[in-house]
């Protein structure tokens, strides 16, 4: 019978006989399945794996610290952190379309990825996070070498061909989160929400700016908290502050403003095919507009998407 501690075993058993004494990558993105696979493929060959961690700049707010704290301080892995953020930012200036925002961003990440995977060298395999759902949803297993789970973009390059390690195709979320958990990871990513590949780059409606992006960061920090606080963060499927780069005139002590509105986007749903809004109770909205209001000086005006999937997605781009 299947039990987590049996998996876990089997699967360092497994990994061990297959790698031998090669070297192995992994593309950690800060999400359930590539950490619960990179968690794993660590225990069963430690030294012999390198993690790289790509910051585009368009990650939540302490995301990227809490990848690194996580798998690069507590859990010891070898973390190559990539601080990519210009590259992404200088590459989105003038893109305003959301598929074209995707492409640039997919792009980019696939040529800083490879950049760093050539630089170390000699790696044999790469680690992916693919789950039983995304085998079934693309028709079997691919082995092509892909990074599709987390940026929904083409292969690597031709030139780079890997064996790919996938501990995780055989078993649902609730599983890779009951081995996370057993592995020990922290609540914060067993029990991350799906967070899409381009990130906060198609959450900012438009064109990308690191301005826009910090105070998106700030105000989606606060949604979080407080859904957390209500303790409303496991009921709901998504959760997430969009900033359509539109300004609006408001009123601040004598002064008239004209300032930044923030939309808040939370839904109920069971595979993101469909979605209904969630119906947070009012004062929680509240508490959010007040505080996003007040701590973010460059937003005036705060408001509730109250529309389900369909005739909307879940993304606002
Ligand atoms: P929509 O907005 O189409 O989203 O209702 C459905 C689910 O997919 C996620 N999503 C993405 N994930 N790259 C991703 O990795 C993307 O470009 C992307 N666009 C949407 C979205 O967050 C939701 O869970």
């Amino acid at each position: 019978n299947w039990t987590t501690t049996n998996f876990i075993e089997d699967q360092i058993l497994q990994i061990k006989n297959e790698v031998g004494d090669a070297e192995v990558i992994c593309g950690l993105s800060g999400g359930v399945d590539s950490s619960v696979a990179a968690t794993l493929v660590d225990q069963a060959i430690g030294e012999q794996l390198t993690c790289i961690f790509v910051d585009h700049g368009l990650l939540r707010k302490g995301e990227a610290q809490e990848v690194q704290e996580t798998f690069g301080e507590e859990f010891d892995m070898n973390l190559v952190y990539v601080d990519a953020k210009d590259r992404f930012f200088n590459k989105l200036v003038g893109v305003a379309d959301p598929e074209e925002k995707r492409k640039v961003i997919g792009n980019e990440f696939i040529k800083v990825f490879e950049e760093e995977a050539q630089r170390l060298g000699n790696a044999k395999y790469l680690v992916q996070g693919t789950i039983y759902s995304d085998v079934i949803e693309s028709g079997g297993t691919d082995d092509s070498a892909t990074i599709k789970s987390h940026h929904n973009v083409g292969g690597l390059p031709e030139d780079m061909e890997f064996e790919l390690i996938e501990p995780l195709h055989n078993i649902f979320k609730d599983e890779v989160r009951e081995v996370g958990e057993e592995l020990g990871l922290p609540e914060e990513i067993v029990w991350r929400q799906p967070f899409p590949g381009p990130g906060l780059g198609i959450r900012v409606l438009r064109e990308v700016s690191v301005e826009k992006v910090e105070v998106l960061q700030e105000a989606d920090a606060i949604l979080r908290e407080e859904i957390k606080k209500a303790d409303l963060d496991r009921e709901i499927w998504q959760y997430f502050a969009v900033l359509p780069s539109m300004r609006s005139v408001g009123v601040m002590g004598d002064g008239r403003t004209y300032s930044y509105t923030i939309g808040l986007r939370a839904v109920k749903s069971k595979d993101a095919m469909t979605a209904d809004w969630a119906r947070i109770p009012h004062e929680v909205l509240a508490e959010i507009s007040t505080r996003i209001t007040n701590e973010v000086e460059e937003v005036n005006r705060v408001v509730y998407d109250i529309t389900s999937k369909p005739p909307a997605t879940i993304e606002w781009e």
